[in-house]
C-alpha cells in the first residue's frame, strides 16, 4: 500500500509541476504569492488572516495575543487560530477526532459551535459535553426548536466562523448558507468521489454499493461542498483496500479508520492557511514537512 501511496502522490506532484496556473481565478481569495515562476498559491478563505509565506512550519512556536474574546493562540507565522463550526446528525465520530485534534494543538483551530438536525445524536451531546454550543436546523414537527435557513445565517454570523466541517450531516446544506460561507464548507464521504456519491449515498449504502460493483479499492473523500449532494471540488481522499470477504461493516470501519486521520489532517491544513487553488480550480494541500510538494 505505502509503494502505492507513494506512486500516487509521486504522479499527482509531477503533473501539478507541469501545470500552468493563473492570475485568472474563479474563486474567492484573499491572498496570492507567488511560490515558483508557475505557481501562485492562494488561501481561499480567511480575508483577515496575512499569507502563509514558504517557511517550515513545524518549528514555529506558538505566541498568545489577546483580542475581544480572549486570549487566542496565533503562530510566529501570524496566523490566526481559527474558528471551525460542525454539523453532524449522528455518532460524530469525525467530529470527536478533530476536536481532540483541537485540544491536542495537531489542529491550530477550535469549533466554536455545532448544528445538527438531531438534539439528541452523539455529536450533540458530546459537544454539550465539551462546552460547545449546539444549534438545532431546520426546524420540523420533530425538533420545533429548530432555526430557518435564514435564522441559522444569523446565528452562525455570531461565532466569526472561518470554517464549516460537515461530518455525518444528513440534510442539504441551504444555499444561503453556501453563499455565506463561500469556498469553507468541507465534507467528509466514505467513497472515492465521484464514485459511489450523490443522494441517497449516505451510510452502509454506501459501502454495499462499493462491494457489489467489484471495486477493489475504495475510501474517504474530503470535498468543498456546493449545492448538490458530493459534487462539490475534492480537496483529499485516502485509499482502502476492498478485501474479497469484506462484509459493510469491515469495510465501513476500515474506511472509517482513514477518515478520522484525514479530516484531521485537512483541518490542520485548512487552520495553517495550507489549502491553494490551482487555475483550473483544484483545491491542493502544501505539505507541512516540504512546502515546495503539494497533492
Ligand atoms: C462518515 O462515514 C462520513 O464519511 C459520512 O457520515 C459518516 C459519519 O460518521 N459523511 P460519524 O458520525 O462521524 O461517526
Amino acid at each position: 500500500m505505502d509503494a502505492l501511496f507513494n506512486f500516487i502522490s509521486n504522479s499527482s506532484f509531477s503533473s501539478l509541476q507541469t501545470h500552468k496556473i493563473t492570475t485568472s481565478l474563479p474563486f474567492r481569495t484573499s491572498n496570492s504569492l507567488q511560490l515558483s515562476s508557475k505557481l501562485k498559491s492562494l488561501s481561499p478563505v480567511s480575508l483577515k488572516s496575512p499569507v502563509l509565506n514558504n517557511r517550515v512550519l513545524d518549528k514555529r512556536v506558538l505566541k498568545c495575543v489577546s483580542n475581544d474574546e480572549g486570549l487566542e493562540t496565533s503562530s510566529d507565522d501570524g496566523v490566526r487560530r481559527k474558528n471551525l463550526a460542525v454539523f453532524v446528525s449522528g455518532g460524530g465520530s469525525n467530529f470527536r477526532a478533530v476536536h481532540q485534534a483541537t485540544v491536542k494543538g495537531d489542529v491550530h483551530g477550535r469549533f466554536v459551535v455545532l448544528v445538527t438536525n438531531k438534539h439528541d445524536c452523539g455529536g450533540a451531546n458530546y459537544a454539550r459535553e465539551n462546552g460547545i454550543p449546539v444549534i438545532i436546523y431546520p426546524g420540523t414537527k420533530g425538533e420545533p426548536e429548530g432555526l430557518s435557513s435564514s435564522e441559522l445565517v444569523v446565528a452562525l454570523s455570531k461565532y466569526n466562523i472561518d470554517y464549516i466541517l460537515l461530518a455525518g450531516y444528513l440534510k442539504l446544506i441551504p444555499s444561503e448558507l453556501i453563499r455565506a460561507y463561500p469556498n469553507s464548507i468541507l465534507n467528509i464521504h466514505p467513497s472515492l468521489l465521484p464514485a459511489f456519491g450523490g443522494k441517497g449515498y449516505y451510510g452502509t449504502k454506501v459501502h454495499k454499493a462499493v462491494i457489489a460493483s467489484g471495486a477493489r479499492y475504495s475510501g474517504p473523500t474530503i470535498h468543498f461542498v456546493d449545492e448538490h449532494y458530493d459534487t462539490g471540488r475534492i480537496l483529499a481522499q485516502r485509499i482502502v483496500p476492498v478485501l474479497a470477504n469484506d462484509t459493510v461493516e469491515e469495510l465501513a470501519s476500515r474506511v472509517l479508520r482513514q477518515e478520522h486521520k484525514m479530516y484531521a489532517e485537512v483541518a490542520a491544513a485548512i487552520c495553517e492557511e495550507r489549502v491553494f487553488w490551482r487555475e483550473d480550480g483544484v483545491p491542493i494541500i502544501q505539505s507541512k514537512a516540504n512546502p515546495n510538494v503539494f497533492s
